[in-house]
C-alpha cells in the first residue's frame, strides 16, 4: 500500500495557513482587571508581572489601551480596603466593582463589562460564602450573591459571572435579576470550577486567600471528570447562558467534554498560575514567551473554548496586530 504523505500540506507557511483549523482572534479574549480602593494606585502584582491593581482614577488610561488593542470585554474583580464577615462590600451600591463599572461605562459604553460575582474578596475570612461554625453555608450565601448580582447590574454590568460555587446560584441569581427587571443580562456561570493550586497568584492580586481551611467543600476535585458534566448540566437547566471551565490548561479534556455535551458558548479561564508560570520562565529566558503563549491559547481554543478569560489578552492582541 502507498503510504500517505501528510507533509504535502505542510510545505510552506501559506499552505499551512490555508489548512489551519484554529484561529485566535482578539474578540475571543476577556481581560481581567483588579480594581483597588483608593487613589493613584497602580500596584504590580508581584507574582503576576504585567498585571496591576488599579484604582478607579487611573482606570481610564488602562481602558484606553485595552480598547485601542481591540479587546471587547473585561472582567472585574474588586480589592476593597475593608472586609467583614458577610462580604457587604460585594453588594454595596458604591462598592468597588459597581463604581468601576460606572467609570468604564462613562468612557466606553460599548466595552462589555463582566462582573465576577463572589464574596471571597470582601469577606474577612476569605471564603466565597457566609461562614458559621467553620462551615461555608450554601443557601444563606445565595441571598447575598443575588444582591451582589443585582447591584452589579444596576451599576451597568453587561454580564454577571457568578464564581462562588454554591449550589443553586444560577437559578437564584437568574430569578433575582429577572424580578429586578434585568431579564436580558446574561449569566456566565463558573459552572465547572476546580479547587486548584493554579489560583495562588490571583489570591495575591485580589487579596482573597481563605483565612482558614480551603475551598474543597465547594470547588471541585481536580480528579473528577463526570462531576463536571453534572455541574454543567444543572447550570444549563438553571439558566446559564455561558459555561466557564476553570482552570484551562490542566483541564483541556473537560473543556472538550463541555463543548461536546452542551449547546452554549464555552469559556475557558486561563488562570493566574498558568500566567505566572509562563511569565517567570520567560523572564528567566527559559522559554520563548510569545511562541509558548500563542501555542497555549490556541490549544485552549482547539479543545473547544469559544472565549478565553486571560491575563495574556493584551500581549496577544498586540502580537495579533503585528
Ligand atoms: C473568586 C475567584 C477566584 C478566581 C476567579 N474568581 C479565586 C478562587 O476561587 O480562589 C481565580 C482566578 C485566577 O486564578 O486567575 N472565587
Amino acid at each position: 500500500m502507498q503510504f500517505k504523505r501528510h507533509r504535502r500540506l505542510r510545505q510552506t507557511e501559506n499552505l499551512r495557513s490555508m489548512v489551519r483549523e484554529t484561529h485566535l482572534r482578539t474578540e475571543d479574549f476577556i481581560y481581567p482587571l483588579f480594581i483597588v480602593e483608593g487613589e493613584k494606585k497602580k500596584n504590580e502584582v508581584s507574582s503576576m508581572p504585567g498585571v496591576f491593581q488599579i484604582s478607579i482614577d487611573l482606570l481610564k488610561e488602562e481602558l484606553d489601551e485595552i480598547v485601542d488593542l481591540g479587546i471587547k470585554s473585561v472582567i472585574l474583580f474588586g480589592v476593597p480596603e475593608e472586609k467583614d464577615d458577610c462580604g457587604s462590600g460585594a453588594y454595596h451600591d458604591h462598592g468597588i466593582v459597581q463604581e468601576a463599572t460606572r467609570e468604564i461605562k462613562k468612557h466606553y459604553p460599548n466595552l462589555i463589562v463582566v462582573a465576577d460575582t463572589c464574596l471571597c474578596e470582601y469577606t474577612d475570612h476569605g471564603h466565597c460564602g457566609l461562614v458559621e461554625n467553620g462551615e461555608v453555608l450554601n443557601d444563606a450565601s445565595l441571598e447575598l450573591l443575588v444582591k451582589t448580582a443585582i447591584s452589579q447590574a444596576e451599576a451597568g454590568a453587561d454580564i454577571i459571572a457568578p464564581s462562588n460555587m454554591m449550589d443553586g446560584f444560577v437559578v437564584a441569581i437568574r430569578k433575582g435579576l429577572d424580578e429586578a427587571g434585568y431579564e436580558y443580562i446574561p449569566l456566565m456561570s463558573y459552572a465547572v470550577k476546580y479547587s486548584s493550586a493554579f489560583y495562588g497568584p490571583f489570591r495575591d492580586a485580589a487579596n482573597s486567600a481563605p483565612q482558614f481551611g480551603d475551598r474543597k467543600t465547594y470547588q471541585m476535585d481536580p480528579a473528577n471528570r463526570m462531576e463536571a458534566l453534572r455541574e454543567a448540566e444543572s447550570d444549563m437547566e438553571e439558566g446559564a447562558d455561558f459555561l466557564i471551565v476553570k482552570p484551562a490548561l490542566s483541564y483541556l479534556d473537560i473543556i472538550r467534554d463541555v463543548k461536546n455535551n452542551f449547546n452554549a458558548p464555552v469559556v475557558a479561564y486561563n488562570v493566574s498560575g498558568e500566567y505566572s508560570l509562563v511569565k517567570a520562565a520567560a523572564l528567566n529566558g527559559w522559554v520563548d514567551e510569545k511562541a509558548i503563549t500563542m501555542e497555549m491559547l490556541t490549544s485552549i481554543k482547539r479543545a473547544g473554548a469559544d472565549l478565553i478569560i486571560t491575563y495574556f489578552a493584551k500581549d496577544v492582541a498586540r502580537w495579533l496586530k503585528e
